[in-house]
């Protein structure tokens, strides 16, 4: 039996939408449906990591203009998560999207969708450590086409080094923002200008370190706080969900 993580009601934040979760979300669907009619004519391979239930990619592809030529991969570990996409996949009509449950970490559950031409990295660098997402972001050519987008998500505060790695990688900025300082929530769009590099099967990508919303590398590097955790849901292990969390 799998034990609830938690990243499943995590998503029940998209169905408000004055939460900033929601209207980052409205940027990530911009952002995708712009890299899809940028896309050369032929087929567009699309991946998307740690896709949760996969609001961002079914909120735009189905009814695309585009979409008779997507093949989206969608790779995500909880079962909870994969049934919800694989629900919407069908009610939409999207044939050529694929969801998968596996581990997204892994290079080799992208070995038949590389080249991509997109790839959907929302959610993650959150719940990585400052090194790893560097190395993460490093690995990205491998996966990538000449051209292709890399739509991903991260405070805006804490930002500038990724964007600097994407940089070094080799890849232009198309967007980032809000940059409002207040704003806790950003998306951002880089184009691989540079060099791919060779598909490795056997490279691991990242570590995700939240086994549950609220758990994470952000939250332990914080001032230590003693918390009376008698009351705590289990399964929450390191705090509870915050609701302004950023991913
Ligand atoms: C913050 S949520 C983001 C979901 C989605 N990308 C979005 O932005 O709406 C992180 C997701 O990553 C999933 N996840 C964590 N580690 C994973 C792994 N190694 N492989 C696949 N999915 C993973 C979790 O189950 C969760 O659904």
């Amino acid at each position: 039996m799998t034990v609830p993580s938690g990243w499943f009601e995590w998503h029940d934040r998209y169905g408000d939408p004055r939460d900033p979760l929601a209207a980052r979300l409205r940027h990530v669907r911009g952002h995708l449906d712009d890299a899809l009619r940028a896309a050369a004519p032929g087929p567009i391979r699309l991946v998307s990591m740690c896709a949760g239930q996969g609001h961002d990619v079914l909120g735009v592809v189905p009814r695309h203009p585009r979409a008779p030529d997507v093949r989206a991969l969608l790779v995500e570990r909880d079962e909870r998560n994969v049934a919800a996409a694989r629900q919407t996949t069908m009610e939409s009509g999207a044939p050529g999207v694929q969801v998968v449950a596996a581990d997204a970490s892994r290079a080799s559950v992208y070995r038949d969708h590389v080249p991509a031409h997109i790839v959907v990295a929302c959610g993650i660098f959150g719940h990585l450590e400052r090194d790893d997402q560097l190395r993460f972001i490093a690995q990205l050519p491998a996966l990538c086409a000449p051209g292709a987008r890399v739509v991903w998500t991260r405070d805006p505060q804490q930002s500038d080094h990724l964007r600097a790695a994407f940089e070094a990688a080799g890849f232009l900025q198309r967007a980032f923002g809000p940059t409002d300082p207040e704003a806790r929530y950003g998306a951002g769009v880089h184009e691989l200008v540079g060099d791919g590099a060779p598909y490795d099967p056997d490279a691991v990508l990242f570590t995700f370190l939240s086994d549950a919303p609220g758990d994470g590398p952000r939250h332990r590097m914080g001032p230590r706080v003693d918390v009376d955790t008698s009351s705590r849901p289990a399964g929450r292990v390191g705090g509870e969900p915050r609701p302004q969390e950023a991913t």
